[in-house]
């Protein structure tokens, strides 16, 4: 009787409190949609599925979206938000012009979800699951991925252009900047770990192959053959290209041969703790796997909208 009354007790507790997660004033979870929207995962890792089968390189592009959402006012959906006459917003803000991309794998999961469950799940919260499932299926570490963020009814396109990092930037801006969103060396180093998969554009690493002494001349060569001094902006390079559609540490392997392609890549080499982080994780993709999983989990909790902030956007593209 006894065993009943606790057993129920327990049982009714349990229910109570994933109930209370689905509602507007409840707490992040990783349960938050248990009740509210059960196709959930199913309907984000088939969309995400279907990306990665038509180009494999969606799976970082996505990657790249969360980071670029959550470093600027939180993981909010700010991102996801096109310009409209009188709104300008983070999409075309400098560090995200021409080079974000995967917008359409998040339009087309949520177009899925707003007929499973209209009304439910946010834009911000489709690109957190979305991206944990990309990485995982490119090799990478599972994280923990509270739920329950909101979307934004606005973007900064002056907070876009201040608070991206800059692959031309100094290890000490790097810092910096990691820094202001709560987040230590080991965290820049392993989520900048990130770049073992996915593409870069001309442009963006022309200074580093043409005018970087820190870089293997061997590489700097085979680079500017696809990546003339002028012209060619676009023309892609792998940022790893050992293995740009597998999760793993050749990254951190390229940097001690002095073959990253991005200088804010480099640089992570150029100091002796960071460099110490650098040559760990070469060493041992596991300690690399737990610092990105622990940092993943970090982005992506800074500073959500929740309760009654914000709103449920029924197109990820604009606000209600
Ligand atoms: C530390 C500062 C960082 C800088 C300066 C930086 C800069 C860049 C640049 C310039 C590109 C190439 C974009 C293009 O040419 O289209 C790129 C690509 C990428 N970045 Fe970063 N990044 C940084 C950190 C991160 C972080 C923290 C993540 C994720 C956690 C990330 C994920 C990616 C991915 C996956 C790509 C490839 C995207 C694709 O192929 O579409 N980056 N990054």
């Amino acid at each position: 009787m006894a065993m009943t009354f606790s057993s129920g007790f327990l049982g009714l507790s349990f229910f109570l409190l994933l109930l209370a997660s689905s509602t507007a004033n409840a707490r992040m979870h990783p349960m938050f949609y248990h009740w509210s929207c059960p196709q959930l995962t199913q309907i984000v890792n088939k969309g995400v599925r279907q990306a990665l089968a038509k180009e494999q390189r969606l799976g970082a592009s996505l990657l790249r979206l969360f980071f670029h959402d959550c470093f600027v006012n939180g993981c909010d959906g700010g991102l996801l938000l096109d310009d409209t006459s009188t709104f300008k917003g983070e999409k075309n803000a400098f560090p995200n012009r021409g080079t974000a991309r995967g917008f359409e794998v998040i339009d087309d999961i949520k177009t899925k979800l707003e007929v499973a469950c209209p009304g439910i799940v946010s834009c911000a919260d489709i690109l957190a699951l979305a991206t944990r499932y990309a990485v995982i299926k490119l090799g990478g570490p599972w994280w923990r991925l509270d739920l329950g963020r909101r979307d934004a009814r606005t973007a900064s396109e002056s907070k876009a252009n201040r608070d991206l990092p800059s692959p031309l930037s100094s290890l000490e801006r790097l810092v910096k900047s990691f820094k202001k969103k709560g987040m230590n060396e080991r965290d820049l180093t392993a989520l900048s770990g990130a770049h073992t998969i996915g593409q870069a554009q001309c442009f963006l690493f022309r200074s580093r192959i043409y005018n970087d002494t820190d870089i293997d001349p061997k590489f700097a060569k085979v680079r500017q053959a696809n990546c003339p001094w002028k012209g060619g902006n676009k023309k892609l390079a792998a940022l790893d290209e050992r293995s740009p559609n597998k999760f793993d540490n050749q990254f951190f392997k390229n940097l001690m041969k002095r073959q990253g392609l991005l200088h804010s890549d480099q640089v992570l080499f150029n100091n002796q703790s960071v460099g110490f982080i650098v040559r760990q994780y070469s060493m041992f993709q596991f300690i690399f796997f737990k610092d990105f999983s622990r940092g993943m989990t970090k982005l992506s909790n800074i500073s959500p909208l929740t309760g009654k902030k914000g709103e449920i956007r029924k197109n990820c593209r604009r606000v209600n």
